[in-house]
C-alpha cells in the first residue's frame, strides 16, 4: 500500500476521558478509514516534546506538552485514498470554535489545546509520526 494513502492520529486526554473513544473511532471507521494500527497509552512529557519538536519555537508548546501527558491517548494509522486531507476535513479546523458542523472537533472538542484528536498534516508528517508509535511489522 503507498504510503500517501496514510494518515496518523491521536485521540486527545480530553476525549478518551470523557469517554468519547468509541464514538471518535465510531466516526472515523465509518467515514471510510482502515485502522492499520492502534495503541491506547500515554506520553510522557518528554515524549510528548519529542512527538511536537516541530512546534518547540510555538508560544503555546509548554503548554501543549502538559496537556498531551495528562492523560491516555490512543494513536492510531488510518489508511484511505487521500488520508491526509480527508481526516483533516472529518476533523474539521483546529479551534473548535471554527470546525464545522459535524466535524469530530465540532463535536467532541473542548479548546484549542483539548481539541479532541490530532491529524496529521502532510504524507510526510504522517510516516514520521507513525513511525514515533508504531515499528514497521506493526503497521500492515
Ligand atoms: P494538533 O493538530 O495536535 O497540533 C498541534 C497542537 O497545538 C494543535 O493540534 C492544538 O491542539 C495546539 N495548539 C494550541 N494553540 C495553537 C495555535 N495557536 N495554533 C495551532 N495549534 C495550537
Amino acid at each position: 500500500m503507498n504510503v500517501t494513502n496514510r494518515t496518523f492520529t491521536m485521540i486527545k486526554p480530553d476525549a478518551t476521558s470523557a469517554g468519547h473513544t468509541g464514538a471518535i473511532l465510531d466516526k472515523i471507521i465509518k467515514a471510510g478509514f482502515r485502522i492499520v494500527a492502534m495503541k491506547y497509552t500515554r506520553l510522557t512529557p518528554e515524549e510528548a516534546g519529542r512527538f511536537y519538536a516541530i512546534h518547540r519555537e510555538r508560544p503555546f508548546y509548554n503548554d501543549l506538552i502538559k496537556y498531551m501527558s495528562s492523560g491516555n491517548i490512543v494513536a492510531a494509522i488510518l489508511e484511505k485514498d487521500n488520508a491526509v486531507d480527508d481526516f483533516r476535513k472529518l476533523i474539521g479546523a483546529t479551534d473548535p470554535a471554527k470546525a464545522e458542523p459535524g466535524t469530530i472537533r465540532n463535536l467532541f472538542a473542548k479548546s484549542i489545546d483539548a481539541n479532541a484528536v490530532h491529524g496529521s498534516d502532510s504524507n510526510e508528517n504522517a510516516a514520521i509520526e507513525g513511525a514515533f508509535f508504531f515499528s514497521a511489522l506493526e503497521m500492515h
